[in-house]
């Protein structure tokens, strides 16, 4: 008798909490750069930007921090007439919500300022369409290897830079961390190596995993 009980149960929490994924996105160099003179594109491949793409058009939501918001080099995730023109974008900060969400305001930027916290993204979620959006149903094709998904479920696309993806990793069990190394090392002006003007391009020859390690052996393209 308590089996069926249980059961319902689950099928109620189920019911009343939509299934979610929160997915981080983040692309490094071989030798860990996150940023080249503080932008992410000088780290990513056309095939990188090809992943990033599709990720995004199975996104329900997408996840930023305020130093991508504010940047105004960047094009507006949700723009008019973009392919992601309704989908929503949140900002999340730990300090001030309401004045970052003023100086959103201010510059036009149709995205949500809020609080982060360890229940933030269970917020975010909650107040998501169940039903993926029309953007995101034509992704499923692409996407199909990478992100196979429930039809139901939303998806969270973190694509901050990796403060933001620490924390959330840290307060939301389940998020996965999508990690996609470019063969690339990056000159940064604090590198060890940033008074090198030498440029190799690697081409990828091998990948092995043992317990969680990855190894990857490269020679030169
Ligand atoms: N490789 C990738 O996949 C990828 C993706 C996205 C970004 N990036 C790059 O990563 C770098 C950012 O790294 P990060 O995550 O360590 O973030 P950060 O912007 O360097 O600093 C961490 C935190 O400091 C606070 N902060 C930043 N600028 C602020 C400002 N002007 N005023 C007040 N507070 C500020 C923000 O937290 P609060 O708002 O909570 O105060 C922010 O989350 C950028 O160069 C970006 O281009 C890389």
């Amino acid at each position: 008798m308590t089996e069926p009980k249980r059961q319902n149960r689950a099928q109620q929490a189920d019911e009343q909490e939509p299934a979610r994924r929160v997915i981080i996105s983040l692309v490094q160099s071989i030798n860990g750069s996150f940023a080249e003179d503080g932008w992410s594109t000088g780290v990513s491949t056309d095939a990188d930007f090809r992943r990033f793409l599709a990720l995004r058009r199975s996104a329900n939501a997408i996840i930023i921090d305020r130093r991508t918001a504010l940047n105004p080099q960047l094009p507006v995730i949700n723009a008019a007439g973009k392919t992601l023109a309704h989908t929503p974008v949140y900002v999340l900060t730990e300090s001030d919500p309401d004045a970052l969400q003023v100086e959103l305001d201010a510059r036009g930027l149709d995205y949500r300022a809020k609080i982060f916290s360890a229940d933030t993204i269970t917020e975010v979620a909650a107040a998501l369409p169940t039903a993926p959006s029309p953007e995101s149903r034509q992704s499923e094709t692409d996407t199909a290897q990478s992100l196979p998904r429930q039809s139901t479920e939303a998806v969270l696309l973190c694509e901050s830079g990796p403060n933001l993806a620490f924390r959330i990793l840290e307060h939301c069990p389940g998020a996965e961390l999508h990690l996609s190394v470019s063969p690339r090392y990056i000159r940064t002006p604090g590198s060890h190596f940033s008074g090198l003007e030498a440029k190799i391009d690697l081409r990828l020859i091998d990948v092995h995993t043992e317990d969680g390690q990855v190894f990857l052996r490269y020679r030169r393209a």
